[in-house]
């Protein structure tokens, strides 16, 4: 670790003792190596580095101290499983999330448990984050740290809450490098963008991304950020025709536009569980003119899949009798709904939340397992959708 000054967009961060780099292939192949007793599917290719098909996601939760303290000792205890994915956003836990993975990793890096290069920090931009707690005039509290300070007009703000202006997103950005104690990030999500088609209409979207897209094209330059992508909770499983929908190809012909083939728009995420099957069984999206899933159309257009909410959000912790029929295994409820996801093809890495040390164990269990077949996985929706 050293002492260093980034600029994002110009302004320079001091990042005062931040862990320095990126994730790189010869660190996560030792970080692979090192887990060397998991089932050979366990580490995927997330671009040219190596991912755990299990990552730990960082939403759920109180904002207090008693969550910061369970999420540092999950985050501890993940790392030492075999899982080198750790995704989080600046709004999460208001920002208490971003600060304990900051705090813990830098920690960990003290204590040469691991290195900054092995591991793939997430996070995004989009939603107004609080600070430490909710205030007790959020509009207000906003007012006074985006507006007032002339990071976004009034009008780039959707729904009171959610902005892709470039000035905001080079803010939110330095915010959350210095909440992770980093200098860069592995991948930086644009946090549900179909946020914005509440409001306005998908033209007005498609031009607030290519400004956000030339921001991060820069910032990948600059080397504070190795790759962007999107995050979406609706957007990309959508119905074509539905307001919330969101096309994949035309966001990677805008980022080729900006920056030619080697563009940095290489990774997506978006939920997908036995309850949400669209990413892997709705032809919602295109490329060519080829009518694809959200997975065939990301693997098509070269980008790393992650996957949110694997468990959804605890309620596919207990699934109902009979589907052990077809999720065979010796193992738990929670397992079975997490060894789907990260078994589908077109998946890099399932994420779950977890803050719970005891679900870390559980879920990570099943990085010695192998993932159920491709055949399994199909036969699955088959019935499902019928
Ligand atoms: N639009 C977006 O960008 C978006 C939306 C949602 C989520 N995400 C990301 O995806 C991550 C995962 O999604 P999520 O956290 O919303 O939902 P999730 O992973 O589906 O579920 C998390 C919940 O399941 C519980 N859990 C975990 N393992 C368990 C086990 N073995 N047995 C019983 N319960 C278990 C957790 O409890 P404990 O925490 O108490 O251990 C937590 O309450 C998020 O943390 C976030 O990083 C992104």
């Amino acid at each position: 670790m050293t002492r260093r000054l980034r600029t994002v967009a110009g302004r320079r961060i001091l990042g005062a003792m931040a862990m320095q780099g990126v994730a790189s292939a010869a660190a996560t192949e030792r970080f692979r190596q090192r887990f060397a007793s998991c089932d050979p599917c366990h580490f995927r290719r997330f671009q040219d580095v190596w991912a755990s098909s299990i990552g730990l996601g960082t939403y759920l939760g109180d904002s207090d101290d008693a969550t910061d303290a369970q999420y540092a000792q999950a985050i501890e205890t993940a790392l030492a499983r075999g899982c080198n994915v750790i995704d989080t956003a600046i709004n999460y836990r208001c920002q208490r999330s971003e600060r304990t993975i900051g705090r813990t990793l830098q920690r960990l890096a003290h204590e040469q448990t691991i290195t900054r290069d092995e591991l793939l920090l997430c996070t995004k931009g989009g939603y107004l984050p609080f600070d430490q707690s909710v205030p007790a005039d959020p509009a207000r509290y906003l007012a006074r740290t985006v507006i007032e300070p002339g990071l976004a007009q009034p009008d780039e703000i959707v729904a009171g809450c959610h902005c892709l202006a470039p000035s905001y997103l080079a803010h939110a950005l330095r915010t959350s490098l210095a909440n992770l104690r980093v200098s860069s990030v592995d991948v930086y999500y644009l946090h549900n963008p179909e946020q914005q088609l509440d409001e306005v209409p998908l033209t007005v979207l498609h031009e607030r991304l290519r400004q956000a897209f030339e921001l991060l094209e820069r910032c990948a330059t600059d080397g504070i950020l190795r790759n962007y992508g999107i995050a979406t909770w609706q957007g990309l499983r959508a119905n074509p025709r539905a307001t919330e929908y969101v096309a994949l190809e035309p966001l990677v012909r805008l980022a080729e536009s900006i920056a030619g083939p080697a563009h940095h728009f290489r990774a997506i995420q978006l939920p997908y569980n036995l309850a949400m099957p669209e990413a892997a069984a709705f032809t919602n999206q295109s490329v060519d003119g080829e009518p694809l899933t959200p997975l065939a159309a990301a693997e098509r257009l070269g980008l790393s899949v992650a996957i949110s909410a694997s468990l959804l959000q605890q309620r596919l912790a207990r699934l109902p009798a009979g589907l052990d029929r077809y999720l065979p295994g010796p193992c738990t409820d929670a397992q079975r709904a997490l060894n789907l996801v990260r078994s589908t093809p077109g998946v890099c890495t399932a994420l779950v939340g977890m803050k719970q040390r005891a679900h870390v164990e559980e879920n990570l269990a099943l990085a010695q397992q192998p993932p159920y077949t491709a055949q399994q996985v199909t036969q699955l929706f088959d019935r499902s959708l019928r």
